[in-house]
């Protein structure tokens, strides 16, 4: 495909995503309005998803662009794992990450480079375990329901899919085949949020009453040169006007909050500001009378989401990519004896412990508190992608796959993160209107276990 042809593939599939390649009626059930609760039994078990242990995890990476080739690298530093399978529409990245595998010793894995929907013939294939997808989002969808469809575990980069519609789909396949469907998180294992994790379990804030978090990195350069493969990203800003990407914020929170573990996001309401930044931006950098200055941008610069969840605690959440600014989480946890917050800096006050009414240095808390796992993975981890944390991710998938344990995050937590995408489109659409979060475990929310402080070993 040349570089034309990509771009427009891409324009095409945003607007209208890609569930005809999956091929069968089957792939595209889940739509609203169906019985959910009669789907499956397995989010009804009171344990929590366990798969047979494998001795080996043979990897198929599908889309290895900028995150996608950082997580080769991070495999290759991992006991246990054969990368197998590489595939990506572009020859040359299929190549480049071949030869990572190759540079660090390791057999060839075998390229699909036939185009856009070959990643159906690395999901057939009978060398993979997991497939791991570093894709554009609306491929999300379609290249883990196919890996499952194929008896392989999938696990995705971020937003685990772009509709509520696609996350039923991944919920119920990954139930019917019993195979794992796992959205890669990052920021669930950065040190300071699973120190937080690790201190809210210890009940160190008391009640949890409010968490704020967000997205809000400038992306206005990225969005609008040729960073991104065939500019996929800037299509979600042109037709979309919604929190693109929820994820990073509210993942962690979830997990402080024990969401689909004893708690649910019960609704939320949204509200956009005008968009301005990427037209300012592109008749600046790309010139005014160009096609990016003239172009209508769906997407608001700065999208603000309040969710409340079951047991009464309120989150906002906020989404900015077009903005001048530093990059920022905007973290906030607030409970009844203190609270904790993070960008710029990281701070604390807790009742009893700091003097009142004054901010400390969280760090001073470190040796007290840090993670286990980040004392145990702190020297492997170094230099690896955003801080380390995304090696951490990487071997906890290792891990569970090879102990046959759950994971950290499994396909509830990714669906109903990635949910508040689309609710926020609808409620911005309808003047703020609240809407339902789906119960994607069916009611079992009540009783699956919440995440521990898990080690290494
Ligand atoms: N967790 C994080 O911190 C983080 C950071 C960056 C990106 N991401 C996520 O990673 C994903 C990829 O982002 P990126 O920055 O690497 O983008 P990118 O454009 O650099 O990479 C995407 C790759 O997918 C390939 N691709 C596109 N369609 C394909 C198809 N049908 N089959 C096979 N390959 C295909 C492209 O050729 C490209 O190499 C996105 O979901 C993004 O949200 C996450």
């Amino acid at each position: 495909m040349s570089d034309i042809d990509r771009r427009d593939f891409i324009r095409t599939t945003t607007l209208t995503g890609v569930g005809l390649a999956l091929g069968s009626k089957e792939a595209l059930a889940g739509r609203p309005g169906r019985d959910h609760a009669a789907a499956s039994a397995v989010a009804q078990e009171t344990e929590l998803f366990r798969a047979p242990p494998l001795e080996t995890v043979r990897v198929g990476f599908v889309g290895v662009g900028h995150q996608g080739s950082s997580h080769v690298t991070n495999f290759l530093h991992i006991d246990g794992v054969e990368i197998t399978a590489i595939c990506d529409i572009s020859p040359e990245r299929v190549a480049a990450a071949q030869k990572q595998v190759t540079d660090a010793g390791r057999p060839l894995p075998a390229a699909y480079d036939r185009g856009p929907f070959d990643y159906v013939r690395l999901c057939e294939s009978d060398d993979v375990d997991l497939v791991f997808t570093a894709t554009p989002w609306r491929f999300h969808a379609p290249v883990c329901v196919t890996a499952m469809e194929h008896g392989k575990h999938a696990a995705t980069e971020v937003p685990m899919a772009v509709t509520i519609d696609e996350l039923w789909q991944m919920v119920e396949t990954a139930e019917r085949t019993r195979r794992h469907c796992v959205m890669m998180e990052n920021c669930c294992y950065d040190r300071t949020e699973m120190m937080i994790l690790n201190m809210v379990r210890q009940n160190i804030f008391g009640e949890l009453l409010h968490a704020e978090c967000g997205y809000l990195h400038d992306l206005r350069e990225l969005k609008l040169t040729d960073f991104y493969e065939g500019r996929w990203r800037v299509e979600h800003s042109i037709h979309r006007n919604g929190d693109l990407y929820p994820t990073h914020g509210l993942g962690p929170v979830a997990q402080w909050l024990d969401v689909n573990r004893g708690n649910q996001f019960e609704y939320v309401v949204s509200m956009a500001s005008p968009g301005r930044g990427l037209n300012r931006w592109a008749a600046e950098h790309v010139g005014p009378d160009s096609v990016e200055a003239r172009q209508r941008y769906a997407l608001g610069d700065v999208v603000n989401t309040l969710l409340r969840t079951r047991r009464g605690q309120t989150i906002l959440l906020t989404h900015d990519t077009n903005s001048p600014r530093p990059y920022s989480r905007r973290i906030l946890l607030q409970g009844t004896h203190g609270l904790v917050r993070k960008y710029p800096d990281e701070r604390i006050h807790i009742e009893g412990r700091s003097a009142a009414h004054r901010w400390e240095e969280l760090r001073t808390y470190r040796d007290e508190f840090d993670h286990p796992i980040w004392r145990a993975l702190e020297e492997q981890s170094r230099g690896a992608g955003h801080g380390g944390m995304d090696f951490i991710e990487d071997y906890r998938l290792v891990q569970c796959l090879r102990k046959g344990d759950p994971m950290d995050m499994d396909v509830y937590d990714g669906a109903a993160w990635s949910a508040i995408s689309e609710l926020s489109e609808l409620s911005i659409a309808q003047r703020s209107a609240p809407q339902d979060v789906p119960d994607f475990t069916r009611g079992a929310w009540r009783t699956r276990p919440r995440l521990g402080i898990v080690e290494t070993g």
